[in-house]
């Protein structure tokens, strides 16, 4: 038997280091830099977090000082050209864990630099931002992917897998919301959250569920969106407390599905489970409801539930566990999703002979689940989105989006005036 310590490694660059570095990809820094992941096309393959790219460099200082358990260092570039040096330093893959409307110009940067890159969900907020980022991947041979983890929550699989399969039939309409706690809004994202909105941060979870699963056999028709302000900022102003947005695709049959998304980022800070998520989805011959926190555990603890410890958790998306067999562990899907980015980047670069590795990456492309050139309904919906609101903020509420109509790939309406708005003229 042969054994050899010559594991090889991604070195990763972070750019942005705030809540989600925290709950999903410090886990695997921690556990990968040690515990290489394995595949039998690539053998073992280490991960490492090499380099931290922010604004102040503050959060990484205080992790790189503190005592967590299997921590490795890391170089922490901080100020306006962090990103950049970040870049020079000698990583092979890229995470954007920046706020939203920032996420472009860090994974156009590393795309250029010839980087492999991971971007949190939405991955950019217009369609000509998604086209130029696929089309630099394309010509710099590497991956742009996206973060959705709720296509790994078994539940969300097991939803896919019945329709595929046809035992649900013919999606017709639905509803998702998924509200997030005041403390979001008024502390966590502080910083950039004037003129953002809850929907674009989180609805796209549930924009990528409903059209990964039921898709790809239809077509995106249009949207149209509402909502409150008043308590994040101004009610008069640009920054929204919730909105309602509805979806509408047309299937092969001509028939249409509509679904209702609703998002909140000012619920009360003790609401039971912190986040609430919920789903119904309703077809010729079914109904799914699904609640993703009420999975059947509900737990109270004097003076820790409901702030420190959740009534209602959700250990599947991400928990901290004593395993059986004894070791410590953190994971669920949240963290799985990453690793799965990890394991396509070693198949292109490890998985076989260099004179191959455009094959591997046409494979790893291919897959619609995370590669940004399958974004495309998400991202048209989030511009239309941001239109719609930006348009109602603006004085003019009730703006619809049609998409691939006559007139161009996604055109505004605007109730009282006939002159629609060109958002994108190619099509979607
Ligand atoms: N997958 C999920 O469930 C999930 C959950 C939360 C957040 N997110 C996504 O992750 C991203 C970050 O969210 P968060 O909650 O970690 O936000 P956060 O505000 O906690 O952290 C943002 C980080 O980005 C850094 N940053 C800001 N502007 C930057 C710039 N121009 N260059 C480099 N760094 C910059 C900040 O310094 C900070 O480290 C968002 O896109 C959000 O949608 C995903």
């Amino acid at each position: 038997m042969l054994r050899t310590n010559d594991v090889a490694t991604i070195r990763c660059g972070m750019i942005g280091f705030g809540m989600i570095f925290d709950d999903t990809y410090r886990p695997v820094f921690e556990r990968r830099s040690s515990e290489p992941l394995y595949y039998p096309a690539t053998g073992p393959v280490g991960v490492s977090l090499a380099a931290v790219a922010t604004r102040t460099g503050t959060r990484a200082a205080r992790y790189l000082a503190s005592e967590a358990g299997r921590r490795q260092p890391f170089v922490n570039f901080a100020g306006p050209d962090a990103v950049e040096k970040l870049l020079a330093s000698g990583v092979d893959a890229v995470c954007v864990a920046t706020p939203d409307d920032r996420h472009f110009a860090a994974a156009r940067a590393a795309i250029i630099a010839r980087k492999h890159v991971l971007i949190e969900k939405p991955s950019v907020l217009s369609l000509a931002e998604l086209d130029e980022l696929t089309r630099l991947a394309t010509d710099n041979d590497v991956l742009a992917k996206v973060v959705y983890h709720k296509l790994a929550d078994p539940d969300h699989k097991k939803l896919r897998t019945l329709y595929q399969d046809g035992v649900l039939q013919h999606v017709n309409n639905g509803y998702c919301s998924l509200l997030e706690p005041k403390s979001i809004s008024c502390g966590q994202f502080v910083e950039w959250i004037t003129g953002r909105n809850p929907a674009t941060y989180v609805a796209v979870h549930y924009l990528k569920l409903i059209d990964f699963t039921f898709g790809p056999d239809w077509a995106l028709d249009r949207v149209s969106a509402t909502g409150q302000r008043g308590i994040v900022g101004p009610a008069d102003g640009s920054t929204w407390d919730s909105v309602q947005l509805q979806i509408v695709y047309r299937h092969p049959d001509a028939r249409e599905a509509a679904f209702d998304i609703h998002t909140s980022w000012v619920t009360p800070d003790n609401f039971p489970g912190y986040v609430e998520q919920e789903v119904q989805f309703r077809f010729d011959n079914a109904v799914w409801c699904a609640h993703q926190r009420k999975r059947g555990v509900e737990l109270t603890v004097e003076n820790r539930t409901p702030g420190e410890l959740k009534n209602t958790p959700n250990y599947h998306y991400n928990g901290t566990f004593l395993e059986p067999w004894g070791e410590r562990s953190q994971r669920g899907y949240g963290i799985e999703v990453i690793e799965r980015f990890f394991q396509e980047v070693a198949f292109v670069e490890y998985g076989g002979t260099p004179d191959t590795r455009n094959e591997r990456l046409a494979k790893m492309r291919a897959l619609t689940y995370n590669d940004i050139t399958a974004d495309r309904n998400c991202v048209a919906i989030v511009q239309s989105l941001e239109a719609i609101l930006g348009r109602a903020a603006a004085g003019a509420p009730g703006c619809v989006v049609k998409v691939n109509g006559p007139a161009g790939g996604l055109v505004l309406s605007e109730p009282g005036n006939a002159t629609p708005h060109i958002l994108y003229e190619g099509r979607v």
